[in-house]
């Protein structure tokens, strides 16, 4: 019962994909924000670490590999895990997969606390749930390449024994192996046995495909073909977690999750403030607090005093100043990466401009409150020139603007200019 209701939430993340359906090749489609609900253990996205601690007990006494983790991931999602050899990734992905246990914490898919099963009900869920792709392709050596695409199949015991080999088969064409299904793995490169690895792990159709370095033992062009195959599946509405030590390749995710030293920084804020260091990184990424607002939601009130820093880690802020009538005129918008309400945080005062979350698209944001603002540009003085700089251009855009009269909504200052602290 409990396993049905888990497969039928993952399921209302993103399309149940045909196979035939898996071969379109589209843009990845950015899921609307509010289409996760919340989950039977108040889980809104469909994976999510609280508080995961790892101690292993070693020869020379406890180590820490995971400290206190919360890591979100939504449906739909294409989500890079990257971060040096021994930072933590294998035992992250591994508290979702099941095949370790954390110390203490949640690991919470769709309606599954996943660190509650048991052993046996552990496998059932993960051969219903997850395809697993590792580095060392891990096929079975006496099977044919078929064969080993059908063996999760027999496992489960779902399909019939012709459908197995017509869906063995389709998922061989998927991967670009179909004509070399009766050959052994010794006989085939190891790009193709990682292609066949990942149609064994599609066996099932999962909702959720964990990858550990699937490109760790291949060449750059093999690498880019494995990847091309995750776009596919992402595309088609499959999750995909990849741990991947290929900076090319994990720039092309959506997102990326960084582990460090058994703790995960905060991708945007690493992309937003670049100068500041790993270990301020760690500790303002735990001070950060995500925030979901609603399309036309104010965000910030005009003259109203600063509480936050906000940074924008999806969909669109619309900057709002008063035009000569009292009407409110959209001056810019910011996109993910970029981030507002720094003004009155660094001159003092009250709030200059309103802020709403865009009619089309709605927010979300990660909240820095101000002991954390003050605190992180105390300790990076280049983070703190930065900021200053945003303001100064800033501070001038409003002032054109106002001196100008009213401008035509964002014409006179695109994303490029006023809503860009690049720029
Ligand atoms: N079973 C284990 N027993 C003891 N220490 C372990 C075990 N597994 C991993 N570790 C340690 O935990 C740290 C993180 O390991 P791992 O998650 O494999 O890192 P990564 O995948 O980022 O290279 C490393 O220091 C590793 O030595
Ligand atoms: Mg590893």
């Amino acid at each position: 019962m409990s396993r049905l209701h888990s497969v039928s939430a993952i399921r209302r993340e993103g399309s149940a994909s045909m196979l035939g359906q898996q071969l379109k090749q589209h843009p990845p489609t950015t899921p609307p924000l509010n289409a996760a609900g919340p989950y039977r253990h108040g889980n809104e996205y469909l994976i999510e670490l609280r508080q995961v601690v790892k101690t292993f007990q070693t020869a020379v006494g406890p180590f820490t590999a995971l400290k206190n983790i919360d890591l979100k991931v939504n449906g739909g999602e294409f989500v890079a895990v990257i971060g040096k050899s021994g930072s933590g990734k294998t035992t992250l992905v591994n508290m979702i997969s099941g095949i370790d246990r954390p110390t203490s914490g949640e690991v919470l898919v769709g309606d599954t606390a996943v660190h509650t099963l048991s052993e046996n009900q552990m496998a059932k869920w993960r051969g219903h749930n997850l395809g697993i792709v590792f580095q060392f392709f891990q096929l079975l050596p006496t099977l044919s390449l078929a064969e080993n695409v059908m063996l999760p199949m027999d496992f489960r015991n779902v399909y019939s024994t012709r459908q197995r080999k017509d869906r063995a088969m389709r998922l061989l064409e998927l991967v670009g192996m179909a004509e070399q299904a009766n050959r052994l793995p010794s006989a085939i490169s190891g790009g193709q046995q990682q292609r066949i690895a990942i149609a064994r792990a599609l066996a099932n159709d999962p909702p959720i495909v964990l990858a550990d370095e699937p490109t760790g033992n291949l060449d750059s062009s093999t690498s880019e073909s494995v990847f091309q195959l995750f776009e596919g599946l992402v595309a088609s509405g499959k999750t995909i977690l990849v741990v991947t030590h290929d900076s090319d390749l994990a720039k092309r995710v959506r997102r990326a999750v960084i582990v460090s030293d058994g703790q995960v920084i905060d991708e945007y804020l690493a992309r937003t403030f670049p100068a500041l260091t790993e270990q301020q990184l760690v500790w303002i990424t735990r001070e950060l607090e995500p925030q979901r607002h609603e399309p036309g939601a104010v965000i910030i009130h005009e003259g109203a005093p600063p509480d936050n820093l906000y940074l924008v880690t999806r969909g669109r802020a619309e900057v709002m100043l008063k035009g000569p009538e009292g009407q409110d005129i959209v001056v810019a918008h910011m996109d993910s990466g970029q981030y507002f309400g720094e003004i009155a945080m660094m001159r003092g005062g009250s709030r200059t401009a309103s802020v709403r979350a865009a009619l089309a698209t709605g927010i979300e944001v990660a909240a820095i409150d101000r002991e954390t603002f003050e605190r992180m540009i105390a300790e990076s003085e280049p983070t703190r020139e930065a900021i200053e700089r945003v303001v100064d251009e800033r501070l001038a855009r409003h002032e054109s603007i106002e001196h100008a009269g009213a401008p035509h909504p964002e014409s006179r200052s695109p994303k490029s200019e006023i809503g860009n602290p690049n720029s």
